[in-house]
């Protein structure tokens, strides 16, 4: 597996829609950001987003693993090359958010994320459509931060 930075006109919609269901909202975030794309040949894996906050924070914009490759590390050596890039960039912190539920939150805590506030209502507010995973549906955000 190669991980290797693309141009934001390159990335993967499809497969960053996983992740964030808004094109809008990934639309609006990618030219302001940097994707890295992992690929094994031709073959597309994965892909992550980082954004520049400033004042040394990075945020973890986007993550996500082909729907039938998921759940055999590729994620994590995901995870971990993007925690190694924002260093590399000086970040003092990498921050994200997502569901509070789900197996994402064991994901990032696995790899040293710690829950640092909850966004009331952010899916209800933020997105158009209803957001449901194992028949619950995704109302509050979580923010997690990883300090360097
Ligand atoms: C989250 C994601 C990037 C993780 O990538 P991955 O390659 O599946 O991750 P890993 O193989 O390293 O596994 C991480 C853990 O998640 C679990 N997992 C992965 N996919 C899963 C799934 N669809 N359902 C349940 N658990 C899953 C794995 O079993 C593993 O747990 P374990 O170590 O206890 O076995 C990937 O599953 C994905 O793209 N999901 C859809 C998009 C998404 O939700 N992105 C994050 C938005 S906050």
């Amino acid at each position: 597996m190669e991980i290797q930075p693309v141009p934001s006109t390159q990335a993967p919609l499809e497969l960053l829609l996983e992740a964030d269901p808004s094109p809008d909202s990934l639309r609006g975030y990618l030219p302001r950001s940097r994707c890295y794309v992992a690929r094994d040949g031709d073959e597309l894996l994965g892909a992550y987003v980082l954004q520049p906050r400033g004042d040394g924070i990075v945020e973890l914009m986007s993550i996500a693993v082909a729907s039938t490759l998921q759940g055999q590390g590729i994620g994590s050596a995901l995870l971990r090359h993007a925690i190694a890039t924002a260093a590399e960039s000086d970040a003092r912190r990498l921050e994200l958010g997502t569901g509070t539920f789900g197996y994402q939150l064991a994901f990032y805590q696995r790899a040293g994320f710690r829950v640092v506030a909850v966004e009331r209502d952010y899916f209800l507010t933020h997105y158009a459509e209803p957001i449901y995973e194992d028949g619950i549906q995704h109302k509050d955000r979580l923010r997690l931060t990883l300090d360097y």
